[in-house]
């Protein structure tokens, strides 16, 4: 049985606590967060952590991010904490920032992928601050997906996922950002971004210069040894994506000449984009990268649901938040992008 609690009107102290019970529990709890639903448990406890790579059906070589509510966890969980990890921390803490860091002993295995490194990140929605302070422990938590389909930004989408697996689900609405936290790995001389996310590269770069940008975050092939989660296919809704990149005017004209080829061949096929496009099924994108972000993984979950076989979509501007954007949609896509 899975216990459904709302939290749609914000923190409500009796009911977080019945879940914060759970996670001490070593139970498995869905909860909202800036970015997405993440599928949380105590970090520590190895058995419970295993139960999330299970339900999900994740490879056991992905690590999961740990979440706490407190600064000073950064020294529990971490082995060495650099000087730039403290200044990050003070800097966008809470908030959509993932800190890869040298593990310290008492992290799990299993919870670092196996890897000699943990991912740690204080997250920002009020609702998942208080049931971790609650827990009163880490909470390891990935997105509340199922391993490879788009990332969940509403409590629907966990309840698609999971109901009836997991003991709870907070609903919390619809999460603000809409896609993941930035994944910064700082175990090297010089930061490395090894995920695009809800935070924009250019806001971390002003605070502390530059930051190389790992090959696979572009799409390019290479030793994904860092960080696991970029080597499998990920965002998958069930239809077949084709991203359409590149000149604004060319790729609108791209993308109706697709949808007449398409549906010559009889598909059924979904247009995602901040124009409006004749197809089966339209979903509008957003007339800016923060709408397009908080809408992307709506988009390929509703438009799947609409049955259509083929989803095309339009590129946004890789800037801000377009970043990580293009970064979904070039993995939901695959090898099917076009660039016009
Ligand atoms: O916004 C988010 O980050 C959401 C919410 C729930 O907090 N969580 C999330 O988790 O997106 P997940 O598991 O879906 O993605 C975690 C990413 C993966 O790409 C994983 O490979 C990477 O972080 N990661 C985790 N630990 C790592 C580590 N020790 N070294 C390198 N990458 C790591
Ligand atoms: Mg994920």
């Amino acid at each position: 049985m899975t216990v459904v609690i709302n939290a749609r009107e914000g923190v409500d102290e009796r009911k977080l606590r019945v879940a914060a019970r759970l996670l001490r529990e070593g139970r498995l709890v869905a909860f909202p967060t800036e970015t997405v639903y993440g599928l949380g448990t105590d970090a520590l406890n190895e058995g419970a952590v295993r139960r999330i790579f299970e339900v999900k059906g994740r490879p056991a070589d992905n690590p999961l991010i740990v979440h706490v509510a407190s600064m000073e966890w950064l020294w529990k969980l971490a082995r060495l904490v650099p000087e730039t990890a403290v200044t990050l921390a003070r800097r966008f803490w809470p908030g959509p920032l993932t800190l890869v860091l040298p593990a310290g002993k008492g992290v799990p295995e299993v919870t670092r992928g196996g890897l000699d490194t943990v991912a740690v990140r204080m997250p920002a929605h009020p609702v998942a601050l208080r049931l971790i302070e609650l827990a009163e422990r880490p909470v390891a938590a990935p997105s509340a997906n199922i391993s490879g389909r788009p990332s969940p930004t509403d409590a629907s989408h966990v309840v698609e996922d999971f109901y009836g697996r997991i003991a709870c689900i907070v609903d919390g609405g619809q999460t603000p950002i809409g896609v993941e936290s930035t994944v910064l790995d700082l175990t090297g001389e010089r930061p490395l971004l090894l995920r695009p996310g809800g935070l924009p590269l250019e806001e971390i770069e002003k605070v502390v210069g530059p930051v190389d940008v790992h090959p696979a975050v572009r799409g390019e092939l290479t030793n994904v040894a860092k960080s696991p989660g970029m080597k499998y296919r990920h965002y998958s809704p069930r239809a077949r994506v084709i991203l359409v990149e590149g000149d604004k005017g060319k790729v609108a004209e791209r993308i109706d000449e697709l949808v007449d080829e398409l549906r010559k061949k009889g598909l059924k096929v979904g247009v995602m984009a901040m124009e409006r496009h004749r197809a089966d099924a339209f979903f509008y994108l957003g007339s800016s990268v923060e709408e397009a972000a908080k809408n992307v993984f709506r988009g390929l979950r509703e438009l799947d649901r609409r049955g259509v076989d083929v989803i095309v979509v339009e590129g946004v501007e890789e800037k801000g938040l377009g970043m990580a954007v293009m970064n979904r949609l070039r993995k939901a896509a695959g090898s099917t992008v076009l660039k016009v």
